[in-house]
């Protein structure tokens, strides 16, 4: 893929998602349910590389690391993340002479010494220059140099089908949104590409999507909506800070990829009401799915069919396993949004079921609509 815009660092998509945990024994059910495979070890350090399609994620366990220290203050989370850049060395001058605060990152013998800035919440944001499918087939990565793969482990699981990570998303307090924007802008010429309020009856948020210029990083930002108490407000408290609350995997077939988690066990979110799926047509007419296929499975649809050519996202939600983080599951059919068309629709499905049931009188509010299916869109 061409750069969209000018590319200062390099960027070149996700490299890996760095999760931490106080201890062994809580990452490791979720990303086994999701399809991963540990598939390597880091050779000095307690660290982990899980693996599906071209999905590297970390588990980090090394005593007194950033990780660690990390861990005791959030809990199990995504404590850092990196990006795939040209040339790291280089990527890494740009950013701080841009004002990005430089992280230590001391290499073992004969390991690599992975430049690294400060992120979301004080999560590291890593700059990695060694990786699969950079130049062609035979390119060595961090995994060949630091790590060591297990005997006998298939280094590139298929897993559930998952491929890459689409997007992940950042929570951020009050007033923050501007600041955070700000960092990915300035620092890595990031563009906003979408900005929506999302308004339930009694709970909101206002999101700020952000693209980097190589087309494949996007961080949407959310920030509470007015009023408070929603579900930004209520991850920042149990999470104790700023930082990644979701992250999502894409995939060519959601269908099929929701039946292999299914059978793994993952934990999906309470699928909507028969009235979300009887709406459909009327919101997305000619939208040409299989409603029957998505309803069975609690799958969401969102897009546009302006012009009789469908353009759709079908998206679907775990519950939240690594404390309050958690994943989404996507597959895009021309679409490039994040689903936010799905936050009213589910409102509103939610709303005609109650008016169906007898539950609500249309001139009567339900306090509780938001409380009872809690709609993550980003
Ligand atoms: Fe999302």
């Amino acid at each position: 893929m061409t750069d969209l815009f000018e590319n200062p660092a390099g960027l070149d998509g996700f490299e890996f998602v760095e999760f931490c945990a106080p201890e062994r024994g809580q990452l490791e059910p979720v990303f086994t349910t999701m399809g991963f495979t540990r598939v390597a070890k880091h050779r000095s350090k307690d660290v982990d590389l899980w693996r599906q399609g071209g999905i590297n994620l970390i588990a980090n366990y090394e005593p007194r690391s950033a990780a660690w220290f990390f861990a005791r203050e959030h809990g199990p989370s995504a404590c850092g993340m990196a990006f795939r850049v040209k040339d790291a060395v280089k990527a890494y001058d740009h950013l701080i002479s841009q004002g990005a605060e430089p992280v230590a990152n001391e290499p073992g013998p004969m390991e690599l010494r992975i430049p690294a800035i400060r992120g979301i919440g004080g999560a590291i944001l890593y700059l990695v220059d060694r990786y699969e499918g950079k130049t062609g087939d035979n390119d060595l990565s961090i995994y060949d140099i630091d790590f060591e793969y297990l005997p006998g482990v298939e280094t590139h699981p298929v897993g559930a089908g998952f491929n890459i990570i689409d997007h992940l998303t950042h929570n951020v307090y009050n007033g923050r949104m501007a600041y955070w924007a700000d960092y990915y802008e300035s620092l890595f010429n990031f563009r906003e590409i979408r900005f929506f309020d999302i308004k339930g009856e009694y709970t909101g948020l206002t999101s700020k999507a952000l693209t980097a210029p190589d087309g494949k990083i996007k961080i949407p930002l959310n920030e509470e909506g007015e009023g408070g108490k929603g579900q930004i407000e209520e991850f920042l408290r149990e999470f104790n800070g700023e930082g990644i609350q979701h992250i999502a995997l894409i995939c060519d077939d959601l269908v099929a990829c929701w039946d292999r988690l299914k059978e793994f066990g993952v934990p999906f979110m309470t699928a909507p009401p028969a009235t979300y799926y009887e709406m459909l047509d009327e919101r997305l007419p000619g939208h040409g799915e299989d409603v029957n296929a998505l309803q069975m499975r609690g799958i969401l649809m969102d897009g546009t069919t302006e012009g009789g050519e469908p353009r759709l996202l079908l998206q679907i939600f775990a519950e939240a396993q690594v404390g309050p983080v958690f994943f989404e599951f996507i597959q895009r059919k021309g679409d490039d949004g994040f689903g936010e068309g799905n936050f009213k629709a589910l409102f509103e499905s939610m709303e005609r079921d109650q008016i169906n049931r007898g539950a609500l009188k249309v001139d009567e509010k339900v306090e509780e609509v938001a409380e009872v299916a809690p709609v993550p869109v980003d």
